[in-house]
């Protein structure tokens, strides 16, 4: 048999094995998907004429009505610049917008929404860190603690600072079980520590870092801590006033709102007495020729038009993700976390990076299969209308610590189900059958 003809065979076994039904059976047990599957209009389409099976969240989450709704309906009704009009579509704009960031702070338990920085995505939220705050506190001399594990949001911003400033960066590393060491992070803290930047849930390894007990020992040495949180306010409650966190950053198209939006947390005085990132209109207060007196927080921090639908957008997703309450989201993810590792781990090809006990794990498993390339893992579960992300995951450092080229990931979200683990397992286990076939 030629090989196409082998790749032929193996996407019809592949179609075969998807139930219609399955996944209505399998959620009949498992409310929280089987109540919001139907408000993801994406969740209904097919994918090379198979269902679609989204496993790809911790890139990016889908989007529910709400969110395309709230989008829709400004660009609709009040369409209009926010703060610098007193007609009523820019009152009305401006009252969603600032709304929004009411939610925000809400969601994330900040004492005032003044901490609140819209941003275009945690990326831009650590580098505006990186750039004020860094550039005007760091020196030589001084020591930036961040992990191994970090996504290169996390790594190349602290690189271009230290670059400029001499500070030094130190990395965290892996224990054997492929966690945080947080017995090496002991040995690394110390006097002059002044900033250590770590992310909440690792998403590659998928294990969730103790970021209070980081904070706290970080803050005994008077340095400042910065929290990645784009894998983890999706999925969990998050409170930086419990955490003591000095900033925090998350994605807002992680958290099923649209592209293009983010945020920032960070306390209040400390916020105050960072320089402006970017300049421009809005963040004003005075202008002169040559030179200008700046507004108060949060739009110190926020030159030009903002992305205004985006921002009312992410307020919308806050909005359904508090409405279903985030520890039922959390309770519900790992179950389903339990599941996926259960049926991942039974399958002797398949090696899976991070900490093998589900209760240790947020939803997602990076893995490799042997010899099988990632990409042709992903190329041949696409067939079957599975979507997983293949590569390095924006974490080439940490791949090259675990020895890995590339990994395949699945990651979920509240709206997956058994039944999508289900069939995910049956063409992977397909999948690398194909290709033993092929290799042996
Ligand atoms: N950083 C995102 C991911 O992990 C895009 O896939």
């Amino acid at each position: 048999m030629t090989r196409g003809s082998r790749i032929q065979r193996l996407i019809q076994n592949l179609t075969r094995n998807i139930d219609p039904n399955m996944t209505f059976i399998q959620t009949k047990t498992l409310n929280l998907a089987e109540s919001v599957r139907a408000d993801f209009p994406i969740l209904h389409r097919e994918v090379h004429g198979k269902p679609l099976v989204y496993l790809d969240n911790a890139a990016t989450s889908q989007k529910p009505h709400a969110v395309i709704h709230a989008l829709e309906h400004y660009y609709s009704h009040y369409n209009a610049n926010v703060h610098r009009g007193v007609h009523t579509l820019s009152a009305e704009a401006t009252d969603a917008y600032e709304g929004a960031r009411e939610k925000i702070a809400k969601f994330v338990n900040a004492a005032s929404s003044q901490e609140i920085i819209y941003t275009r995505n945690a990326t831009e939220a650590i580098n505006l860190v990186a750039y004020s705050w860094g550039l005007s506190n760091l020196q030589r001399g001084d020591e930036v603690i961040l992990s191994v594990m970090e996504h290169h949001s996390n790594l190349i911003p602290w690189q271009l600072v230290a670059q400029k400033t001499g500070a030094r960066l130190k990395f965290v590393q892996l224990t054997p079980e492929e966690e945080f060491d947080f017995g090496h992070y002991q040995s690394l803290v110390n006097d002059k520590t002044k900033l250590v930047s770590i992310v909440h849930i690792s998403n590659t390894l998928g294990c969730i870092n103790p970021v209070k007990e980081i904070t706290a020992l970080a803050h005994q040495y008077g340095a400042k801590v910065l929290i990645d949180a784009c894998q983890s306010a999706p999925h969990l409650p998050i409170d930086v006033q419990d955490l003591d966190c000095d900033w925090l950053v998350a994605s807002g198209h992680k958290m099923c709102a649209p592209t293009g939006i983010g945020f920032l947390y960070g306390k209040l005085n400390l916020m105050r007495s960072m320089p402006p990132f970017l300049g421009g209109g809005e963040m004003i207060a005075d202008v002169f020729l040559e030179n200008a007196t700046y507004a108060d927080l949060p739009h110190k921090f926020e030159a030009g038009t903002p992305a205004i639908a985006e921002a009312i957008g992410l307020g919308a997703a806050i909005d359904y993700l508090t409405n279903i309450g985030m520890d039922k989201i959390h309770a519900y993810e790992a179950e389903l976390t339990t599941y996926l590792m259960d049926k991942l781990t039974k399958l002797p090809q398949v090696r899976i990076y991070g900490p093998k006990a589900p209760k240790e794990r947020a939803a997602l498993a990076a893995f490799t299969c042997g010899e099988v390339h990632p990409h042709d893992l992903s190329t041949m579960l696409d067939q079957a209308g599975i979507a997983i992300r293949a590569g390095h995951h924006c974490t080439q450092p940490l791949h090259r610590f675990i020895k890995a080229q590339s990994t395949a990931r699945a990651s979920l979200h509240f709206y997956n189900t058994r039944g999508e683990i289900d069939t995910f397992i049956a063409s992977l286990q397909e999948s690398i059958e194909f290709f033993d076939s092929i290799f042996s």
